[in-house]
């Protein structure tokens, strides 16, 4: 196959990975902890066609009750339901299929005010909708670009933002991110729990400008409608949550007997968050699920084993002579049981704080 037609299955595989949609009842649930924390904010929502976004729809929705100051959302050219229309008005559970589409641009939608337009007595989309016909204080126009997030044209919007939410590619999630801590951004955004064994990611975690917000999101619309289902995905957030100031309770005694010292760092394993043994003052290896529990106050994050030959926790590196697996052990933290070396997952190498 041909370099370019090859690269752009590649490209077209990795975009349709992308496409997953949150679904409104999960966006509610996340978001009503942090309701005080938007009043005269800036919302923007970077990755969002506002026809099809449950974001866009929750903020529009919203928008007074939170008491928003602007929202924003802008679309992205190349996505598959570019404008096709779906969703907004209609029921969010099912987007519909697209019927063909106009010329396609990225837009962005801007809404300033929201307010019964109609006369029916109560604000919902339709007013929106009878709002930007008419352009009133709000505004509804085709970007330049593609709504690519890192355009010129998105950065000068999310300079504007005081918080971005969204749902943002997978597949960019470390330039996405990176973009927002650049910007100095507060946001909330739905990511994958592997993300933390992005370095950079990781760093902002260790240094407590990045955690996880309350829920998981275990479900997301596909563009034919019908819905997938993870394991691993939640919210991450540098709001304010009241989550990372509760401690977690300790139960378990320290026993050498019940946590092994790995052979090439310097800690124990602890193979389960709810065994970290209470009063413990070395190093601990506790699977990256921990950082759902993880209070700053708390514990300390010191370092993760998963492909970090920099470590300074590691006392080890294997070569062929240790174990034909030297790589595969070099990788993350290696156990001796009876005699034989064996890797365990990615460990989040914590310390108790005293
Ligand atoms: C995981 S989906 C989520 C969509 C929406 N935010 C939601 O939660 O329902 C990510 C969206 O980002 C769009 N996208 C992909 N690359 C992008 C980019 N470089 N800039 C902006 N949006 C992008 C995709 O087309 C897709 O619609």
């Amino acid at each position: 196959m041909a370099k370019s037609a090859n690269s752009n299955l590649h490209r077209a595989a990795k975009m349709k990975n992308d496409e997953f949609y949150t679904r409104l009842a999960d966006i509610e649930k996340e978001l009503k902890h942090y309701k005080d924390q938007f009043k005269g904010k800036v919302v923007y929502c970077n990755c969002d066609d506002p026809f099809e976004s449950n974001f866009f729809k929750y903020f529009a929705a919203n928008f007074n009750v939170l008491g928003l100051k602007r929202l924003i959302a802008t679309s992205y050219k190349p996505s598959p339901i570019a404008n096709t229309q779906l969703g907004l008005f209609g029921d969010e559970e099912n987007l519909t299929k697209p019927k063909g589409r106009p010329k396609v641009t990225a837009n962005k939608l801007i809404i300033n005010e929201v307010r019964d337009v109609d006369g029916d007595g109560a604000f919902d989309l339709h007013d929106i909708a009878e709002q930007l016909k008419a352009n009133k204080n709000n505004e509804w126009a085709p970007l330049k670009g593609e709504g690519d997030f890192r355009s010129e044209e998105s950065i000068g919007l999310l300079k504007q933002a005081d918080i971005v939410v969204t749902n943002p590619p997978f597949s960019l999630f470390r330039e996405y991110i990176s973009q927002l801590m650049e910007y100095k951004k507060k946001f909330l955004i739905i990511g994958n729990d592997n993300a933390i064994s992005y370095k950079e990611f990781f760093e902002f975690v260790r240094q407590n400008k990045i955690w996880n917000g309350y829920g998981k999101v275990k479900e997301f619309i596909q563009p034919d409608g019908t819905t997938k289902k993870f394991g691993n995905i939640g919210w991450y957030t540098n709001l304010d949550t009241i989550k990372r100031y509760e401690k977690l309770t300790l139960y378990k005694k320290y026993d050498p007997k019940n946590y092994p010292k790995y052979d090439n760092y310097k800690a124990i394993e602890v193979s389960k968050v709810t065994d970290i043994p209470l009063g413990y003052e070395g190093v601990m290896g506790v699977p990256v699920t921990f950082l759902d529990k993880y209070n700053p106050d708390q514990f300390e994050i010191l370092g993760i084993t998963d492909r970090d030959p920099n470590n300074k926790h590691r006392v080890k590196m294997y070569t062929k002579k240790d174990s034909p697996k030297y790589n595969d052990l070099n990788r993350r933290a290696a156990i001796k049981i009876n005699g034989e070396l064996r890797p365990t997952y990615a460990r989040l190498l914590i310390k108790s704080k005293k």
